[in-house]
């Protein structure tokens, strides 16, 4: 942020390209979501985000990613994140988040969603709710020339009120021809957040993970990838790419058919 910060800033051009970037990967998530049903596996929604993203011409940000296996993550219940696709099968009760990532014409757009699957508990919808509510509630935080940590402070209250926790292992980021770069968006007010700012023509994700019960979270050492809660409570997650303007934060990611601001669960 220091040093590198005024390539953060994006041209008009280049705003251009990551709102066709981000738009594209709305549509894959407005067409992998009729397909998020009980009786489906993680592995073939993920082999349909594979070819919808392929038959459109454009290229997977996850596949091959520090050696990453598949094209999405999709993290089930007490998963945090980076889940892996496989052969599990989606059932009634579950939570699923599933996280796209895709690039257009080398630009990255970012997204997830948490889904409800049937029929779930009052706490599996609670910190689903919790979590769409923080993602808004940070967006709605920030402005042109805040500071980062606007988003953490936004989602520490939201999180604290419905008792529930905040990951801190995990943060957003900036993006735009590359899929991770500066500033570092965490979800809670870092010492770092408190000096770096949002500038109209930077590009980021906010992120939120949202536990039910403890924040910690401890990485699978078999498969180096999934994340879980360390206690194997809930969580639950939504994220947006998000570009500041002069005139404040422009959703980047908007889906048609997902939920929208205010959406209750
Ligand atoms: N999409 C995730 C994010 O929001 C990153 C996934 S990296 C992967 O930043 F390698 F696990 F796919
Ligand atoms: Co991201
Ligand atoms: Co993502």
């Amino acid at each position: 942020m220091l040093f590198g910060h005024r390539n953060l800033i994006l041209a008009e051009v280049e705003q251009d390209h990551m709102r066709v970037a981000g738009r594209f990967n709305a549509k894959v998530m407005d067409f992998i979501r009729p397909h998020v049903l009980p009786g489906v596996t993680t592995g073939e929604l993920d082999r349909m985000i594979e070819e919808f993203t392929r038959d459109h011409g454009h290229g997977l940000a996850c596949l091959g990613y520090q050696g990453y296996p598949k094209s999405s993550c999709i993290s089930v219940n007490e998963v945090v994140c980076h889940g892996i696709p496989d052969d599990y099968v989606l059932k009634e009760g579950d939570i699923a988040n599933i996280d796209v990532t895709s690039i257009v014409d080398g630009w990255y757009g970012d997204q997830s969603e948490t889904f409800l699957i049937g029929q779930v508990s009052e706490e599996a919808r609670r910190v689903t709710q919790c979590a769409f509510d923080c993602l808004h509630l940070a967006i709605d935080a920030v402005f042109p020339g805040c500071r980062v940590a606007e988003i953490g402070k936004a989602i520490m209250k939201e999180a604290q009120l419905a008792r529930f926790s905040v990951v801190r292992e995990y943060v957003g980021h900036g993006i735009g021809r590359r899929f991770h770069q500066d500033p570092s968006v965490p979800h809670y007010p870092s010492r770092q957040s408190h000096t770096d700012i949002l500038e109209p023509g930077m590009c980021f994700t906010i992120e939120p993970m949202i536990n039910e019960g403890v924040r910690n979270t401890v990485q699978d050492e078999f498969d180096g990838w999934t994340v879980r809660t360390k206690d194997g409570k809930l969580s639950a997650q939504f994220e947006h790419t998000i570009l500041m303007t002069d005139s404040g934060p422009e959703i980047l990611t908007p889906t048609e058919d997902g939920p929208q601001k205010g959406h209750r669960f």
